[in-house]
């Protein structure tokens, strides 16, 4: 009986181990070219951006509304129009000025791909 029971532990602690070796993908195994895995690279201009709204758009300013998980067309629709002055609010105009339109492209598909309000709590 103990004999078994040994058996049967170390069947399972190598049952384990191969299990936790799957966990990394063979060698050689093609890996995920990196925007594969961050849909979107971070934008050059960011760091305008990060006092108010944070790297992931939950706001870290009072005032400040989360932009995070927004709709891409929408957030690049606010900012064009913060940047025309057709939207008026003193800090986006004035910082919404610095950006180019690619800048704004790229700042939109950044936030539109973090978290939403909901998944903040
Ligand atoms: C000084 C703080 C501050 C900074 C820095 C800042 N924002 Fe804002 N942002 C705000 C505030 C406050 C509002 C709300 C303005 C309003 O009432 O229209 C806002 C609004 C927005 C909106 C519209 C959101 C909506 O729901 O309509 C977008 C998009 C946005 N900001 C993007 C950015 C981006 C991108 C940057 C960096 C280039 C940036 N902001 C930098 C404070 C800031």
């Amino acid at each position: 009986m103990k004999a078994l029971a040994l058996a049967l532990a170390i069947a399972g602690a190598s049952l384990g181990l191969s299990a936790l070796a799957q966990t990394s993908p063979p060698a050689g195994s093609p890996r995920l070219p990196a925007a594969a895995a961050s849909p979107a690279p971070e934008p050059a201009q960011l760091g305008l951006c990060v006092a108010c709204h944070g790297k992931n758009g939950a706001p870290l300013q009072p005032g400040t509304p989360h932009i995070g998980g927004q709709s891409e067309a929408y957030l690049m629709q606010a900012l064009r129009a913060y940047r025309d002055g057709s939207r008026r609010a003193v800090a986006m105009n004035a910082i919404s000025n610095a950006l180019q339109p690619r800048d704004i492209e790229e700042l939109a598909r950044w936030y539109a791909a973090q978290p939403g309000p909901a998944a903040r709590r």
